[in-house]
């Protein structure tokens, strides 16, 4: 069966075209809402510049070689993120990599196809005048009614679940255009226009008056708010904001070819998403404290302060309009990519066609995902969020399917990954890969990603999890 799976794809498979398409393919898949939105309010909630050491940490020691790791599974089988165990010819048992994987695409889906219907509604706010009010309107005043025109967003049905349904629908057509005409093309185009606006509003934010106080939260260091808890989240957030530990990282590395450095793009796509999740926190917080505002308000942040950043500006309404837009481009590329992973799987395995996978994909996230996050739109308005209590703590299916991606499957996917990589797969298949077959000429840095691998990012990653779930 792998083998005749395997051969059927050497024929259909298609691959990036150039390295410069395997970095923005990738790094479409890494910026997203995860630095707009998930890596301003969790640095709020966790207390600032010590979150943002630890988690830069976590980057560096756990989720790189997690990210080479999978670049050598993906490239190595060209297959997706669960037939690749079986080319490999490991174990049965490393398919759990895979198989989780798809949980928890779907699970990171169920929300964040949700917030990104948020963002697209703001899009459409912004272009449609609805902030325009609040330049001329006191500080305390614009704060208070861009809160109320967000609360009116997250509570409200109608808006954001139709924007949502558009969201999955482009999606839909930009996975049926496959690898190089969908994933490739899209993010080609866009990503360069993302980084280009970022560094537009960040020339504005120089200026705000709440500068200084935003920048020392944002990079002082005040290591009493580190708790075992929010090393697990700061770790967390490294696995969610690099894309891996559920199989993404597997899936665009067998579109990679044999000439593009394993190594190289994955520091070069790590350096830059860490810089762009600090460039927003330097949009975002000077605004947070220019306005008077909490910095540790949680998943409103991102709402509640861009409208006032760009109020202050000159065209602050086109800016504004703009950054949504960007801002939706990223989510939608994010998402592409977690969609990717399950597309592939039901094409390769099950021989569905591109068109029947992806439609199947986008129509049970919409489904589950409104049921969930929106239950008013199945059960009358008057239905509350539905909590659960996997933990004890009641939690919502929104904060649920979060905390079981981010906290639980990511991560354990990741260990087993460097596991497997560091410990189980031949050693000169490793270096193989990362040498591109003896092209490159960098044995000091196969020796250091095998140090990282096998010892320092599964004993991190074991730490953290038995230190933060024992206690
Ligand atoms: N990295 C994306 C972000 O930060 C989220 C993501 C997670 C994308 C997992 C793909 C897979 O927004």
């Amino acid at each position: 069966m792998a083998k005749h799976a395997q051969s059927d794809k050497t024929v259909t498979r298609e691959r990036f075209s150039s390295e410069l398409a395997v970095f923005f393919a990738t790094l479409g898949s890494a910026v997203g809402l995860g630095n707009i939105w998930k890596f301003p309010s969790m640095v709020g909630q966790n207390g600032g510049g010590a979150f943002v050491l630890v988690y830069i940490l976590s980057v560096i020691l756990v989720a790189l070689p997690v990210m080479v790791g999978e670049f050598i599974i993906g490239r190595r089988t060209r297959a997706n993120s669960i037939d690749a165990f079986d080319v490999l010819k490991t174990s049965p048992f490393w398919k759990v990599i895979g198989y989780f994987g798809v949980l928890a695409a779907f699970s990171i889906m169920l929300f964040y196809t949700a917030v990104a219907g948020w963002v697209y509604s703001y899009a459409f706010k912004a272009i449609r005048g609805d902030f325009a009010v609040i330049a001329q309107l006191s500080a305390e005043q614009a704060a208070a009614n861009v809160a109320a025109q967000f609360d009116g967003v997250a509570g409200g049905m109608s808006w954001p679940v139709m924007w949502q349904l558009i969201l999955l629908l482009t999606l839909a057509v930009i996975l049926i255009g496959g690898v190089k005409k969908g994933l490739e093309r899209v993010t080609k185009t866009l990503m360069p226009v993302f980084l280009l606006l970022i560094l537009v509003c960040i020339l504005w934010s120089l200026r705000s008056p709440g500068l200084r106080e935003g920048i020392t939260f944002l990079f002082k260091p005040d290591f009493s708010k580190i708790t075992g808890g929010v090393v697990l989240e700061a770790m967390g957030l490294a696995f969610f904001k690099l894309s891996i530990g559920m199989g993404t990282m597997i899936t665009y590395g067998s579109y990679f070819t044999p000439k593009d450095k394993l190594m190289g793009t994955a520091s070069r796509v790590a350096v830059s998403d860490v810089v762009v999740s600090l460039l927003i926190g330097t949009i975002i917080f000077p605004a947070v404290f220019a306005f008077g505002m909490q910095p540790g308000q949680g998943p409103g942040l991102l709402f509640n302060t861009i409208p006032l950043v760009f109020s202050e500006m000159p065209a602050g309404n086109v800016l504004l309009s703009l950054f949504f837009i960007l801002a939706s481009i990223a989510a939608t590329t994010a998402i592409l990519s977690m969609a990717e992973v399950v597309v592939a799987f039901l094409c390769e395995r099950f021989h569905f066609k591109r068109w029947q996978s992806s439609l199947a994909v986008v129509s049970i996230v919409a489904v589950l995902s409104i049921l969930t996050a929106h239950p008013s739109v199945f059960f009358g308005s008057a239905t509350p969020h539905i909590a659960i209590r996997p933990f004890g703590a009641p939690i919502s299916f929104f904060d649920f399917f979060d905390q079981l991606s981010s906290l639980i499957l990511m991560p354990l996917g990741g260990l087993l990954v460097v596991i497997l990589v560091g410990w189980f797969v031949r050693k000169d298949l490793v270096k193989d890969e990362l040498s591109n077959y003896g092209a490159l000429n960098n044995t000091r840095l196969i020796a250091g990603f095998r140090f990282l691998s096998r010892f320092v990012a599964p004993v991190l990653v074991l730490t953290v999890f038995l230190y933060a779930f024992i206690k």
